[in-house]
């Protein structure tokens, strides 16, 4: 072999054989196979070579490199074994160690009672049916017997998009959609976000309605209330009764206010029902003929009740919440609470 090439050679066998671990090793070996490597410069060298000379000094070249990338190769797997077993030998698992807890989430309050409003209704044959948020006037007002300039207008604040266009107030609005599609016997519970410009400790300008209607031939109030005093047992307590108070909606008639014993004194009084022993929950009654009408059912042969009610209000009266505002701020403290 060329002396050149031997020296090379020579050098290249001692820097791979110092090499104290696989890193420093791989950095000897590119100081001589690498692209700007001691090897690499002498192609160059080849180029200047008369062209006869060029065939054997070639040869040279890549014997050369064989030889140093299998001395590089040999010692690179004895480093790599022995740093391997480093390894195992320090970086122990210790596998009776304590597990680290992942975080437990849970269902929001608004989400768990809704779904329980579901479980009770679609146990006694109710479908879910649910409407859009953005209404127009009709569904939302007009259809449900609450023409413009009707002053029942005035007991919901509406946030207007457009005009005639506007975010639901009320999930009743849904009662006449299903009614336009599907004709009776209707049994429809909605669940729904709806918009009120109002805020205060019990008001949100965004909350959730469960509306619920039934529709078939010879429905009275006695069917509502039988209903409404089995939701009261389930989401309540086994012992809650309610109590039907006269009250006012356009798309009822009669409307009744419902009332459920208080959960928390058994009726006795106490502060959650201010000494009453009854803490209103929800609005019903028997369908208004003119809503029937509207939705082209005949008040004559059929009759239906319907009722609406506030999710976040049950939710606040079952868990002893005492401001609305905890269910939309999202603090992980209160939330927790709920597993
Ligand atoms: N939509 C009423 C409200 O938001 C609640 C209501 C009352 C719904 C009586 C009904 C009903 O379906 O029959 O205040």
């Amino acid at each position: 072999m060329d002396k050149h090439l031997e020296e090379i050679l020579q050098e290249a066998v001692e820097a791979i054989a110092a090499a104290p671990d696989s890193r420093a090793l791989y950095e000897a070996k590119m100081r001589f196979l690498g692209r700007m490597g001691r090897v690499a410069a002498l192609y160059k060298k080849l180029k200047e070579l008369p062209p006869e000379e060029r065939p054997a000094f070639g040869q040279q070249i890549n014997d050369l490199r064989r030889i140093i990338e299998e001395r590089a190769a040999e010692l690179d797997a004895k480093l790599r074994e022995n740093e391997m077993g480093a390894r195992l030998a320090t970086e122990r698992v210790d596998v009776t160690m304590p597990g680290r807890r992942a975080r437990q989430g849970a269902l929001h309050p608004v989400t768990r009672v809704r779904n329980q409003l579901i479980d009770i209704f679609a146990g006694m044959g109710f479908e879910i049916f649910e409407g859009p948020e953005i209404e127009n006037d009709y569904y939302n007002f007009t259809a449900l017997n609450t023409p413009a300039d009707h002053p029942a207008r005035d007991m919901q604040d509406t946030f207007y998009v457009a005009d005639g266009i506007l975010l639901r107030t009320q999930t009743s609005a849904g009662q006449i959609r299903l009614m336009e599609k599907k004709k009776p016997p209707i049994k429809m519970l909605s669940p729904g976000r709806v918009f009120r410009s109002d805020d205060d400790a019990t008001h949100s300008p965004m909350f959730h309605q469960m509306e619920g209607l039934v529709v078939d031939k010879h429905v009275t109030l006695c069917d509502l209330q039988g209903m409404l005093d089995e939701f009261a047992r389930v989401m309540f307590s086994e012992s809650s009764r309610t109590r039907l108070r006269p009250s006012y909606f356009p798309f009822t008639e009669p409307s009744v206010e419902v009332d459920v014993s208080c959960h928390a004194c058994g009726g006795k009084g106490c502060s959650l029902c201010k000494g009453t022993g009854w803490i209103e929950v929800l609005g019903a009654g028997m369908v208004n003929r003119h809503v029937l009408e509207n939705c082209g059912i005949d008040p004559d042969e059929y009759s239906g009740f319907a009722f609406g009610m506030g999710i976040e209000r049950i939710a606040m009266l079952k868990y002893g919440i005492n401001n609305i505002k905890l269910l939309t701020e999202n603090d992980v403290r209160f939330l927790e609470q709920f597993k």
